[in-house]
């Protein structure tokens, strides 16, 4: 937090956010809150909602959202510290933000860390670390071009070493220290050290990668100076090339980073995870036109790197996929095959909607009736998050042609908005499209549900690494609402903003949430969608809402067969499809946009 954490609460509560934000947009007031057109993408619709209780906005069209000081951080393309002054200022109370002066400060004591995590390497306690790092193919060049170090085992090197001189509060803040019961201790133990550095090459943070044993990577938690949804690990070697080539290699890895940058794919960026944020890929457009993702096959075809490859679409560059062997990731393909396969595979990357296409041809029986039902229904989170008309009519027609039917009747069964606008009279109906982990997080958010009570069934690792950051600031006792927000990185931030203020009606919210939760525990996904429709039934039954009633019934009925239809009793499936004459092409499952699923 680049600023006194009590100020910055200060500056909020004494923020009208309604105030502030209607300077820019014309908000009409709408249930609790305000709705207006998004001052951030083009809105027809109202899609921004304000909540004055809350101190949030979101907008449900394109997803940016968060508190008072994001809103005017974005709209008036301020840094954290300005906004937060300005509004400091029309407050009239004070700001202790963090001035440009201690910023450097903060960078020269992470920079003597480092330099302390280099020495340690090259001291006869690092050889444990060098000959992992020479087993890797890592020589003494590379130690010294990508900063390489050794953390050193014990629990107070660090601590006992700068401490004294800088402080074990900015050492907290820097997030060398944890905070223990007994108190503080060095978070970086006994690892291989790779130096994160900001896009002029300073360090600013730590990934260390253990010799065997969970986690295999710890990295530094977000502080003034990291923030890791908006840095790519490797751009500031990676400049030069960007620029050549306007196009760059997304990697998941610090070591498949490393590996492409020896072999001389001097493009290559890391998103540290599979999870890229919008701020990285806001950070890619400055450089190059189009991206390819060499991520290894499995975590390539997972929801959250679908949700990357949407948002880096979206934001105008091209994405195609490299087709890694299977079980192998950059890194390894350079150890097996050499420079050269890396480079035919980067060179033959598919355009990220044929990456897609080919997976639900290769997963389907597209022979048969329910095969097509089944990849038309896997389709649709992909087809939702996509903005372009154009890519999506040839999404169409590409599944079109896979399943023999008309493009018409493909595009019934898709979603029809692919930004979803909300309005009040749709929020009940679209309460079904929130996935389950969505659904626990938002009513705790929303303040239905007491915080605590998620943890009774979960722990911060049960949820998708995109949910995590909010789970684990949750557990940690975040405080509330305004206190959450402070701590999570800005994308955490947008969809901490887009569970508190979704306008989905839950009814029964006690209910709902169970049921979330036993949707995530441990029932078979057509199990799971059964359960929830015969609950959906009886909800429909007694309110006397036969039309929804009816269109539940067949999916229900659809799904029953499918189920039987997955050992291979043809006859059933014949049947599946003359329940499903006359389906509009209703949502009565799959998620929202801006929830990346609920697979990890
Ligand atoms: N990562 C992380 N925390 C973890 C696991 C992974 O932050 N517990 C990030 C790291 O940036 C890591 C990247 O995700 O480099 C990819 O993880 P993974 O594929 O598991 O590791 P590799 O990079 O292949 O690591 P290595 O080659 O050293 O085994
Ligand atoms: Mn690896």
């Amino acid at each position: 937090m680049p600023g006194n954490r009590a100020d910055i609460r200060a500056i909020k509560d004494a923020t009208d956010i309604h105030a502030v934000i209607s300077r820019y947009v014309s908000l009409s007031k709408s249930g609790s809150g305000f709705k207006g057109r998004c001052p951030f993408h083009k809105d027809d619709t109202p899609s921004m909602t304000v909540s004055t209780e809350k101190g949030l906005w979101h907008c449900f069209g394109c997803g940016e959202g968060g508190d008072v000081i994001a809103f005017l951080m974005k709209i008036e393309r301020l840094t954290f510290v300005e906004a937060a002054k300005r509004l400091a200022e029309e407050a009239g109370i004070p700001f202790h933000g963090t001035e440009d002066g201690e910023r450097a400060k903060l960078r020269e004591i992470v920079a003597e860390v480092a330099n302390q995590f280099v020495r340690n390497l090259r001291s006869s306690a690092g050889l444990r670390a060098r000959e992992y790092l020479l087993g890797r193919g890592y020589g003494e060049e590379s130690w010294q071009r990508y900063g390489l170090g050794f953390a050193l085992p014990g629990w107070d090197n660090v601590k006992k070493q700068f401490g004294p001189k800088h402080g074990e509060r900015t050492l907290l803040e820097l997030g060398l220290l944890v905070e223990g019961d007994k108190g503080t201790y060095d978070r970086f133990r006994d690892r291989t050290i790779f130096p994160i550095l900001d896009a002029s090459g300073r360090p600013i943070a730590f990934g260390g990668r253990s010799f065997e044993g969970d986690p295999k990577y710890l990295n530094s938690p977000k502080t003034t100076l990291f923030d890791k949804g908006r840095l790519l690990y490797g751009l500031s070697w990676a400049r030069e090339g960007l620029a050549q080539r306007r196009s760059a290699v997304l990697v998941e890895g610090y070591t498949d980073v490393i590996t492409l940058h020896e072999s001389g794919l001097t493009n290559t960026v890391g998103s540290m995870g599979t999870a890229l944020t919008q701020g990285q890929a806001e950070l890619l457009g400055r450089f190059v036109d189009e991206v390819v993702i060499a991520y290894d096959q499995d975590a390539a075809g997972g929801a959250a790197s679908l949700r990357g490859m949407q948002i880096l679409r979206n934001s105008g560059l091209g994405v195609r996929v490299a087709q890694m062997p299977v079980g192998e990731d950059p890194d390894g393909l350079v150890r097996s095959g050499g420079a050269q396969a890396m480079e035919e595979v980067v060179e033959a990357a598919v355009p990220f909607h044929r990456f897609f296409i080919d997976a639900l041809a290769a997963s389907h029986d597209v022979e048969s009736v329910v095969g097509k039902e089944r990849l038309i229904d896997d389709a649709r989170e992909f087809y939702r998050g996509i903005r372009s008309q154009t890519l999506r009519v040839e999404i169409e027609r590409q599944i079109a042609d896979l399943v023999d039917l008309p493009i018409e009747s493909v595009r019934r069964e898709l979603p029809r908005r692919p930004d979803v606008h909300w309005t009040d009279e749709e929020a009940e109906r679209d309460a079904s499209i929130l996935g389950p982990e969505e659904t626990a997080l938002s009513l705790v958010l929303r303040g239905d549900i007491p915080w605590n009570q998620l943890f009774e069934s979960f722990d911060p690792s049960d949820f998708s690494e995109a949910n995590r950051p909010i789970a684990e600031a949750l557990q940690k006792g975040a405080g509330d609402l305004a206190g959450l927000v402070d701590v999570l990185d800005d994308e955490s931030a947008r969809r901490a903003s887009y569970y508190a203020l979704a306008p989905v009606s839950y009814g029964d919210t006690e209910r709902a949430f169970n049921e979330a939760v036993m949707r995530l525990t441990s029932l078979p996904r057509l199990e799971r969608e059964l359960q929830e429709l015969t609950t959906q039934l009886a909800e429909s039954e007694s309110a006397g809402d036969t039309e929804r009633w009816n269109e539940l019934m067949k999916r229900k009925v659809a799904l029953r067969l499918a189920r039987k239809g997955r050992n291979g009793d043809q006859g059933e499936e014949e049947r599946v499809e003359d329940d499903r004459q006359g389906e509009d092409g209703q949502e009565a499952e799959g998620r929202h946009e801006d929830g990346s699923g609920g697979e990890a």
